[in-house]
């Protein structure tokens, strides 16, 4: 079976951000994820290299791609993995997130994968557990494997991220994906723009490495790679769009505005897309630009890199 070559430890015990992480780093965690694409397209996709650790995946926010995503990702490298869900918590009941996270840590998983509404959350989780920690989104903070995973279907598709012109376009302001990529494409030299509008422009998204544009077609022009996002409407608590139909009229990704982008344009989405509010359908589903699915699929394999390098330390310990 296919599978990825064992390289150089990875320098971190945790993955709780992008931000932080050298070039070295991510290329690292891009090099072995490209390794498990292969794996994922045989009939037969185990590797057992986890037989035996305890992977708890611990989402106390509403998910549905990620969490699946990595509960594949852990069950093709032969973990137990467990699911933890919000619904189901003694959170509803009033515990503490120190409690759980010591509860959690009582049960002596190997990882844990935290999704939490709360920016900051999982690094708080982190310091009081004694095994890896990776975080599958905090509130508006990071989601560090999605831009990995966005990384990864650039590289594939287009051969390099360096000097290629990335747009970001939407509701930057409530989005750790764009925080992310905008860490991790400043590291692998992309040229970065941020495309919203200026009630959902971070302030200082220059630092970030990222040109802030207002208007959809000056950002959107010559770029090689548009990144749509979601409107963050749970995370929106006064009107920061006029309604989502202004907001599709001025700031959807059209195959009117597709036309100013360069001809071989990649065009990308988290998930889970709204239709007709941030993207249209036709542009969703145009399978020679849209890599929306591919995305996707590279997640599996980023995921399993990232499971795979961090509790290699462990896995040492235990012949
Ligand atoms: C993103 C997230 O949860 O931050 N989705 C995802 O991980 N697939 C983006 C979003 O919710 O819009």
């Amino acid at each position: 079976m296919a599978s990825a070559t064992v390289s150089a430890p990875f320098p971190h015990r945790h993955l709780l951000a992008i931000e932080g992480l050298s070039r070295a780093d991510i290329l690292q965690l891009l090099d072995e994820a490209e390794a498990w694409v292969e794996t994922g397209r045989h009939a037969r996709k185990h590797d057992d290299r986890l037989a035996g650790l305890t992977q708890v995946n611990a989402f106390f926010e509403a998910s549905t791609r990620t969490l699946l995503s990595f509960e594949i990702a852990g069950k093709r490298l032969g973990a137990d993995v467990v699911n933890l869900v919000a619904s189901q918590s003694s959170l509803k009941k009033g515990e503490t997130l120190l409690d759980t996270a010591l509860t959690l840590n009582a049960m002596r998983p190997d990882v844990i994968v935290i999704r939490h509404e709360s920016s900051g959350a999982v690094a708080l989780i982190a310091e009081k557990v004694d095994c890896p920690v990776i975080n599958a989104g905090d509130g508006r903070h990071e989601h560090p494997t999605q831009a990995l995973l966005d990384a990864l279907t650039i590289r594939r598709r287009k051969g390099r991220i360096e000097g290629l012109k990335v747009a970001i376009c939407g509701d930057i302001l409530h989005s750790r994906v764009a925080r992310s990529n905008f860490h991790l494409l400043a590291a692998l030299g992309a040229e970065v723009r941020a495309v919203a509008p200026p009630t959902l422009m971070p302030h200082g998204v220059e630092r970030l490495g990222a040109r802030p544009f207002t208007r959809m077609d000056e950002g959107l022009a010559g770029a090689d790679v548009v990144m749509m996002l979601r409107l963050q409407l749970e995370r929106m608590d006064g009107a920061w769009v006029p309604s989502t139909r202004e907001y599709f009229a001025t700031f959807g990704l059209t195959e009117a505005r597709l036309a100013h982008a360069a001809p071989d344009v990649l065009v990308m989405h988290p998930g889970p897309m709204n239709r007709g509010v941030e993207i249209a359908s036709s542009v969703a589903d145009d399978i020679q630009r849209s890599a929306i699915t591919e995305q996707v699929e590279m997640g599996v394999a980023v995921r399993m890199a990232c499971l795979d390098l961090l509790t290699r330390a462990r896995r040492a310990e235990r012949p």
